[in-house]
């Protein structure tokens, strides 16, 4: 008897998860768009750079500069690199994972939208 209840409970918390959780990232996302527009988009627009044209966010420069994974992008806006300074104490780390998924995420789409 216990063990059936267990299991009712352990298949509803699991379709709580299952239902929440594309929600959970997609706030995420959103967030990091919040941050981009705030903080980034100065430099940033559209996925391009204004100050070193070769080190744009766009897919193909993401990867040949080895800045295409969540960690490389995340390590980068929170050291900072040349002309571009450091956010580490200026947004949390969950804001600049949450930048970093929005930029990533965009660059797969082509900045398109
Ligand atoms: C003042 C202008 C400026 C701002 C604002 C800025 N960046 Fe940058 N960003 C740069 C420059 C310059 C580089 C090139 C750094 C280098 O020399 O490798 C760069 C590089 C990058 C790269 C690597 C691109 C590549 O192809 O190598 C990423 C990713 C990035 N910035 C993300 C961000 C994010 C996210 C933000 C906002 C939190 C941000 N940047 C804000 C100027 C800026």
């Amino acid at each position: 008897m216990l063990n059936k209840q267990l299991t009712i409970l352990f298949l509803t918390l699991t379709l709580i998860l299952a239902l929440f959780y594309p929600t959970a990232l997609a706030a995420n996302l959103e967030t990091g768009a919040k941050i981009f527009e705030a903080q980034c988009v100065g430099c940033h627009a559209g996925g391009g750079n204004i100050v070193r044209r070769g080190k744009t966010l766009q897919k193909k420069a993401l990867q040949r500069n080895h800045v295409d994974t969540i960690e490389t992008i995340s390590a980068l806006v929170s050291n900072g690199k040349n002309n571009m300074s450091a956010y580490k104490d200026r947004l949390t780390e969950g804001e600049i994972q949450a930048v970093s998924a929005y930029v990533l995420e965009q660059a797969e789409k082509n900045w398109k939208n």
